[in-house]
């Protein structure tokens, strides 16, 4: 199976700082592909830099085979990779419903015109998003909290619901910035099953975590970062068993 995104010797400095340094490695579709490594680790600028919030000083970005790397963010959203921020972004005095449909990007064509002429097409595309809003509800186990503001859900369905939304966004590739950070142990298992729920149905994701356990858990394959560079990559059992990973960079015992 070949790579859904390839990071090529990438480089980026800041100033004096090599924070990502000729780090190359391959996400595959399907999968749950962890970045894990200490805090300055270069974790979250390996984000910014896959969505364009930064451009490389060198190496390439390849998504389905074709360069990103240098392009503006929202040309790069639109080929299909979607990330989270720290933050939740939710609109919250919108329904759930609303905002998962939000996240739905325009159909092409949506134009004056087509509103004048092409009132029967326009609200068949209505349904249309509407029907795929409600899935993506249902896929993630909040369906039951359509109607509810995003504002009255707990914390973990806010959580859900920003998942949804990337979903909506026509993510095929997810990007999640610690997305289980706040959340009860409880609330991290559902998370979790939620997140392995979405792969099933066809998502990708790369996923930055601090929680090794749930790296372990959740992830397909593993990727060591330490002061921007890669000192590892394996299944979670074979960066389980690299002692000296587990040891030096991230503080426990194998
Ligand atoms: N915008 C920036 N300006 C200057 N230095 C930055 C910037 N972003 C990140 N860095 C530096 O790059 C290194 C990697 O940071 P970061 O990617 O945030 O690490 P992580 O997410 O793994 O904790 C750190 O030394 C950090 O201080
Ligand atoms: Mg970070």
């Amino acid at each position: 199976m070949s790579a859904i995104l390839e990071l090529d010797q990438i480089s980026r400095r800041f100033g004096g700082i090599a924070a990502v340094q000729d780090l190359s490695f391959g996400v595959q579709p399907g999968r749950i592909t962890s970045l894990i490594g200490g805090n300055g680790a270069g974790k979250t600028t390996v984000f910014n830099l896959i969505t364009g919030y930064l451009a490389p000083d060198a190496g390439s970005i390849r998504f389905r085979g074709e360069r990103i790397d240098g392009q503006p963010p929202h040309k790069i959203a639109r080929t299909g990779i979607s990330r989270s921020f720290q933050e939740l972004r939710l609109f919250n005095r919108l329904t759930s419903l609303d905002n998962v449909q939000a996240a739905v990007p325009h159909q092409k064509g949506e134009s004056i015109l087509r509103a004048i002429w092409g009132g029967q097409t326009l609200r068949d595309e209505a349904q249309v998003t509407q029907a795929r809003a409600h899935q993506i509800l249902d896929d993630l186990v909040i369906l039951h909290q359509v109607d509810t503001l995003a504002e009255q859900l707990s914390y973990g369905q806010q959580k859900l619901l920003t998942l949804g939304r990337l979903v909506a966004a026509k993510g095929d590739l997810l990007l999640l910035d610690e997305p289980t950070s706040g959340l009860s142990p409880a609330m991290v298992d559902d998370f979790c099953a939620r997140m392995k729920a979405l792969v099933a149905l066809g998502c990708t994701i790369l996923l930055i975590e601090h929680n090794v356990e749930i790296v372990m858990r959740l992830s397909d394959w593993v990727i060591v970062l330490h002061q921007g560079t890669k000192i590892a990559e394996g299944t979670p059992d074979e960066v389980r068993r690299n002692e000296s990973v587990m040891h030096t960079y991230l503080g426990l015992s194998a």
